[in-house]
């Protein structure tokens, strides 16, 4: 992946390709072009910007009537790491979203997206398949906050609070079919709200992921629908997103759409890009370096502190059950 590493595979001299540049040039010019909107998209935002504070708009918290009741959502003490939170200037400021760029600060691009009104839907191989209108989603399971590691294959990390609620939960309501194996996730595909979807020559979009359903069903699986006490921002994938957090950040898709139980082990977005870069389980492992650099230790975002890199991020004790099945084939990372 993924930003300068991923240049340096279009470019191992580590010059930004012509192509990138031109890309960059069409997205700053497309952004310019959708900042322009219309009237009503003036008046929403006048209305918006009645209700959200100036820190709030700053970071991209998107507005929603239910955010006041839900957060913060309590803390959920069983889930501790023992680091320090990562500052949230940062953790708002330092992303990964190739929807809106390349680069780490989709933060830039996201102002045309509208994360409200949204819809889930869950399908696929169950018996009470459901489309979730977003309201409805927020309220249906008691929200929870949960510190996390968060690692990216890029070597970045994070410890940050995210609320929400066990996937588990929204699996169980749909009643997956027993011949049912694995769960397919798609994220959102609105080229005229996404600068970086107007240009499909480099990825297919939209974005995609998944992973075993006993994966999905492990209590540490994660359905974020905030950080920091609030609503996500747009940049940090509102309304949802998914999150592992034994696994490459990249295996917990944003502005999720949909989750599809399946019999088939899903394509995932990486994988199909660069298969000999990103495998499909991507469990955390120092052991198992990436063919580009080592992942013997990890970067901690804001202080570049370099400290060693811990087998499933630090999670491999509460993965019992998964090594019982799903892993126990070995060949898992
Ligand atoms: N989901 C979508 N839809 N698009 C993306 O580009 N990037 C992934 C993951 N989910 C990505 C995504 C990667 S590579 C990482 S490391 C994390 O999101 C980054 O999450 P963060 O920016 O909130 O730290």
């Amino acid at each position: 992946m993924l930003n300068n590493p991923s240049r340096q595979y279009w470019n191992d001299k580590g010059i930004t390709p012509e192509s990138h540049y031109l890309n960059r040039r069409q997205f700053i010019r497309q952004v310019a072009a959708a900042s322009g909107a219309g009237i009503a998209g003036i008046a929403t935002a006048q209305h918006l910007s009645a209700e959200l504070s100036d820190k709030d708009k700053m970071y991209h918290i998107p507005y929603h009537p239910l955010s006041e009741k839900l957060y913060p959502a309590k803390r959920n003490t069983a889930y501790k790491v023992d680091r320090k939170l990562t500052p949230k200037d940062e953790v708002f400021t330092y992303n990964n979203f190739y929807e809106f760029s390349l680069d780490k600060d989709p933060h830039k691009y996201v102002e045309p997206f509208k994360p409200f009104p949204w819809e889930l839907e869950v399908t696929g191989m169950c018996g009470k398949p459901k489309k979730w209108d977003i309201d409805e989603l927020l309220t249906a399971f008691p929200l929870e906050e949960r510190v996390y590691r968060f690692r990216c294959v890029e070597t970045w990390a994070m410890t940050v609070p995210w609320t929400g609620f066990p996937l588990k939960l929204l699996i169980e309501k749909c009643e997956p079919d027993a011949k049912a194996k694995y769960v397919r996730f798609v994220s959102f595909n609105r080229p005229e709200q996404a600068v970086g979807q107007r240009d499909t020559s480099v990825y297919s979009w939209p974005y995609y992921e998944g992973v075993h359903l006993e994966e999905a069903m492990h209590p540490l699986a994660f359905v974020a629908t905030g950080l920091y006490g609030k609503q996500l921002p747009k940049q940090s994938g509102a309304p949802l997103r998914m999150v592992f957090p034994w696994k490459y950040g990249y295996k917990g898709p944003k502005s999720v759409v949909k989750i599809e139980l399946t019999d088939e082990r899903p394509h995932t977005f990486w994988n199909d890009a660069m298969s000999a870069e990103y495998g499909y389980f991507s469990n955390v492992d120092p052991g198992k370096p990436h063919p580009r650099w080592s992942q013997s230790t990890e970067r901690l975002l804001v202080t570049g502190q370099r400290v060693p890199t811990r087998l499933y991020n630090g999670y491999e004790d509460q993965l019992e059950g998964l090594h019982k099945t799903v892993y126990k084939q070995g060949n898992v990372h």
